[in-house]
């Protein structure tokens, strides 16, 4: 199978933990971070420009591999361009991560539209960037695989491509629940993050696998030590040694 390259991400100095995170926050004081995500949120522009492509899920093989973090930090890197309405939606329903590290109420959201309890507007929200509103991922359902295969999702994909130019989800992980491949019809294409040292390969492959070489927009490593010689040290080291994050950021 052939997957793309999109980026690596050091471990932003510390391991990556469980600990909960303010989203708009973390990382903004880290020259080397914000870089990192500028030139993934160039590659994903190009590569979506070509494909044609604007309703994208981010997603990995397992848990905790960097997901959320991931499509928090593209999404206002997109918006900050000021070139494109950006829609960040919280797909991950059973743990609602995105909307709680927005510090936005969970519901409504997400599953109020799918429950047909909600219209779309009310269900977006304006965030604290310009140009970047979020759906939250609404109460917790009993069976989020079922709902997310139903017409209300493919109808709320519409609405969300009617409105904006490029629609972000964060979803949940593919091996251990059916969510992500539930979504997958009606999203352009994913893309996957993958933890460095963490997730066992062949667990990857199967995934990539499952959802399929023609979906798969690319891949994201993350958690590379920040001193690899390897990565870092030897190819992109001297680069990195002037920046200072307030410049990065404008
Ligand atoms: N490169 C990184 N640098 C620093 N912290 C990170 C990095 N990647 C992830 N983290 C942190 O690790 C934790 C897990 O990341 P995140 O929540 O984004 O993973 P996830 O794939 O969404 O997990 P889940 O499958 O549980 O939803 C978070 O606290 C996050 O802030
Ligand atoms: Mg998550």
């Amino acid at each position: 199978m052939k997957i793309p390259f999109l980026d690596l991400f050091t471990g932003n100095g510390a391991d990556p933990g469980r600990e909960r995170v303010d989203l708009l926050k973390v990382g903004e004081e880290d020259p080397i971070f914000l870089e990192q995500f500028k030139a993934l949120r160039s590659k994903l522009e190009y590569r979506m420009d070509v494909l044609g492509w604007k309703v994208i899920g981010v997603t990995s093989t397992i848990a905790g591999e960097g997901k959320t973090l991931t499509c928090a930090k593209v999404a206002v890197s997109l918006a900050r361009t000021k070139r494109k309405a950006v829609l960040l939606v919280d797909a991950d329903i059973r743990k609602a991560d995105l909307s709680k590290g927005f510090g936005t109420p969970v519901h409504p959201g997400l599953t109020e539209y799918l429950l047909g309890a909600a219209a779309f507007p009310d269900v977006v929200r304006k965030s604290a960037v310009p140009g970047l509103d979020t759906v939250s991922s609404g109460t917790s359902v009993p069976a989020p695989a079922d709902l997310l295969a139903g017409d209300g999702f493919a109808t709320f994909i519409e609405e969300a491509r009617k409105r904006y130019h490029i629609v972000l989800l964060d979803t949940p992980p593919i091996l251990p629940v059916a969510d992500t491949m539930s979504m997958r019809e009606r999203l352009d294409g994913l893309i996957f993050v993958y933890r460095a040292g963490f997730t066992p390969l062949a667990m990857f492959k199967q995934a990539t696998e499952d959802i399929g070489e023609k979906k798969i927009l690319g891949v994201v490593l993350n958690g590379v030590e920040p001193k690899s010689e390897r990565y870092y040290g030897k190819y992109y080291g001297h680069y990195y040694t002037s920046m200072k994050a307030k410049e990065v950021r404008e």
